[in-house]
C-alpha cells in the first residue's frame, strides 16, 4: 500500500541533492528532509549561519535554505542514522565519466552509487523507497535492486527512477516550475508515494509515470537532445564565418518554426558543465555495448564538433594575434560554464586557456563568482603542465578592469549580464593596441566596440 512519506533521506549534497531538497522541504513542511554526504567541509557550508557561504550559489537558494533549515531541513554527516529514520531515499551523488579501467574516459562510474547501495543495505531496519536521483545508465536500477534484495534481511526495498532536469543558474525556478517530473518503477504504489511528495506543488498531469528503463534512458536521451542543438548551432556558425550568414540571424529565422522551436540554439564557445559531455559518452558507451555504433557514431558526433569549437576559438585568437601569444596578457572574462552559478565543471574556458598556455600565454581571470584556488585547481587537475607552472601563468583578480589592464586580448568565456555594463571605452584605453576582443558569448554589440576602436570577433559572424 501507498506509503506515507514523513521523513526524506538524500545521500549527496550537491548541485542536485541540495537544490532540490530545499525546495521539496519547503513545499511540503510536513515532511522531515536531511541531506547526508560524506564531504564534512560541504556540510559545514551548507550549515554555515552566513547563507552567502552556502557551497553552491543558484539565484533564490540561499532564501529558501534560511526559511527552512533548521525547520524540517537539516544537512548533516550522520548517513546511516538518517537512512534508518526515512522511508524514502533519494540517491544524488556524482557519476562521474570513468578515470581508470573497463570503459575508461566513457563509461559512468558507478562505485559511488554502488557504495550509497551497500550503505542503505548495511543499515536499513524498515522498508524504504530508493530513488534514483543521480543520471545512471539504464538498467542501473537492477543492479542496485540485486545488492539490495541479497542483504539476508526481510526488509523490502522500492527502486524509483526519477532524474533530475533543472539547470544550473536556473536551479530553483526549473524546481517550482518544471516542464515535468518523471517517476520510473515497477511499484504503484512507490510512484504514487514519490508523486505525492511533488503533487505538493506540480500539477499531477505534469507527473509522468514509466516504466524504470524508460525513466532511465529518458534522462540520457534529453541531454543528449539539448547538447546536440547546441552542436548543430556551432557547426553552421563555423559556415556562418566562411559565408557572411550572421548565426543569430539563421538561429532566429529557424527557431521560429514551431517545430524546430527557439531555446538551446544559441551558438557559443562550445557547451560545458559536468553533465553533457559526460552522458553523451555514456550513452555512446552503452551504445556500443549493444554492438549499435551506427547510434554511437551519430551521438559522439556532438562531442567532436564541441571540442572542435573550443579548439578552433583558441586557434582563432592565436592566429589573429599574429600567430603568437607568448609572453602576451590575455585578459579571460568568465570562467564558470554558464552565467549565475559557480560551477566550472568542464567549462570550455578550461580548455581553451590550457590550450593558450601551450603557447605560453599569460592569463588574467575574472570571474564573479570563481575563486583563484578554483582556477588552478581546474588547470593542475588536465596534468599538462606543473602546480607552479600555471601559478605562473594563470592569475585571477577580483577586478574586471584590472584584468584587462595591459591586456592584448579579451576572451569572453561566460555570458555574465555585468560584462554587458563595463566601461568599454575606459577598458580600450587601457589595452595594448591593436585591442582584440574575442566574444565567445556573442554578448557585445559588434558595431559599438569597433567604434570604440576595438578589433571584435565573434562566433559565427
Ligand atoms: P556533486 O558532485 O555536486 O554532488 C555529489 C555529492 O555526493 C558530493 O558532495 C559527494 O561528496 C557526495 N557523495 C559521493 N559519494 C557519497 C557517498 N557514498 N555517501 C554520501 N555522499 C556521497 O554532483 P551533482 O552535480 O549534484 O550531480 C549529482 C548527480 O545528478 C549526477 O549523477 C549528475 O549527473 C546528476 N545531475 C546533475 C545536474 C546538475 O545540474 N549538476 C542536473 C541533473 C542531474
Ligand atoms: C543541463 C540541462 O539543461 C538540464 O536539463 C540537465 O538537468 C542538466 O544539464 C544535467 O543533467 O546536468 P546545465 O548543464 O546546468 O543543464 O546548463 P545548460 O543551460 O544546459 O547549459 C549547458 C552548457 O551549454 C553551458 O555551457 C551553456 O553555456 C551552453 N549552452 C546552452 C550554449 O552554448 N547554447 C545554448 O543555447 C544553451
Amino acid at each position: 500500500q501507498k506509503m506515507k512519506v514523513t521523513k526524506i533521506c538524500c545521500i549527496g549534497a550537491g548541485y542536485v541533492g541540495g537544490p532540490t531538497m530545499a525546495v521539496i522541504a519547503k513545499k511540503n513542511p510536513h515532511i522531515k528532509v536531511t541531506i547526508v554526504d560524506i564531504n564534512q567541509a560541504r556540510i559545514d557550508a551548507w550549515n554555515d549561519s552566513d547563507v552567502s557561504k552556502l557551497p553552491i550559489y543558484e539565484p533564490g537558494l540561499a532564501e529558501i535554505v534560511k526559511e527552512t533549515r533548521g525547520k524540517n531541513l537539516f544537512f548533516s554527516t550522520e548517513i546511516d542514522k538518517a537512512i534508518n529514520e526515512s522511508e524514502m531515499i533519494f540517491i544524488s551523488v556524482n557519476t562521474p565519466t570513468k578515470t581508470y579501467g573497463k570503459g575508461k574516459g566513457m563509461a559512468a562510474d558507478l562505485k559511488y552509487v554502488e557504495l550509497c547501495a551497500r550503505n542503505i543495505a548495511d543499515v536499513a531496519k524498515t522498508d524504504k523507497i530508493v530513488v534514483e536521483k543521480s543520471t545512471l545508465p539504464v538498467r542501473t536500477a537492477q543492479a542496485i535492486k540485486s545488492i539490495l534484495d541479497n542483504t539476508g534481511s526481510d526488509v523490502k526495498f522500492d527502486i524509483l527512477s526519477n532524474p533530475e532536469f533543472l539547470a544550473e543558474g536556473t536551479a530553483i525556478q526549473d524546481l517550482l516550475n518544471p516542464d515535468r517530473v518523471l517517476i520510473g518503477g515497477e511499484s504503484e504504489d512507490a510512484i504514487e508515494s514519490l508523486a505525492s511528495v511533488y503533487g505538493s506543488w506540480v500539477p499531477q498531469e505534469q507527473i509522468l509515470r514509466t516504466n524504470v528503463w524508460s525513466s532511465e534512458l529518458s534522462k540520457l536521451t534529453a541531454n543528449a537532445f539539448l547538447a546536440q542543438r547546441i552542436s548543430s548551432i556551432n557547426a553552421i556558425s563555423e559556415l556562418c564565418e566562411k559565408t557572411e550568414a550572421d548565426v543569430d540571424e539563421v538561429a532566429k529565422a529557424i527557431g521560429m518554426d514551431t517545430r524546430i522551436g527557439s531555446k538551446f540554439l544559441k551558438s557559443s564557445v562550445g557547451f560545458g558543465g559536468s553533465c553533457f559531455q559526460k552522458d553523451i559518452l555514456n550513452l555512446v558507451y552503452i551504445a556500443r555495448s549493444y554492438n549499435l555504433h551506427e547510434v554511437a557514431d551519430y551521438w559522439e558526433q556532438v562531442i567532436i564538433l564541441n571540442d572542435h569549437q573550443k579548439r578552433r576559438f583558441a586557434d582563432n585568437l592565436i592566429s589573429t594575434l599574429y600567430n603568437t601569444v607568448s609572453g602576451k596578457k590575455i585578459g579571460f572574462l568568465g570562467w564558470a560554464f554558464k552565467k549565475d552559478t559557480n560551477d566550472t565543471r568542464e567549462s570550455a574556458a578550461i580548455y581553451v586557456a590550457d590550450h593558450l598556455l601551450n603557447e605560453q600565454a599569460n592569463i588574467a581571470v575574472y570571474d564573479p563568482k570563481v575563486s583563484n584556488e578554483k582556477i588552478q585547481s581546474d588547470l593542475n587537475y588536465l596534468n599538462t603542465r606543473s602546480e607552479e607552472e600555471n601559478r605562473n601563468l594563470v592569475q585571477a583578480t577580483n577586478d574586471p578592469y584590472e584584468a584587462l589592464k595591459d591586456a592584448h586580448a579579451v576572451a569572453i568565456m561566460t555570458e555574465w549580464d555585468e560584462f554587458k555594463t563595463y566601461d568599454w571605452k575606459k577598458i580600450y584605453n587601457e589595452m595594448k593596441k591593436p585591442a582584440f576582443i574575442f566574444d565567445g558569448r556573442n554578448i557585445l554589440d559588434k558595431s559599438e566596440m569597433e567604434k570604440i576602436g576595438f578589433e571584435y570577433s565573434s562566433i559565427g559572424k
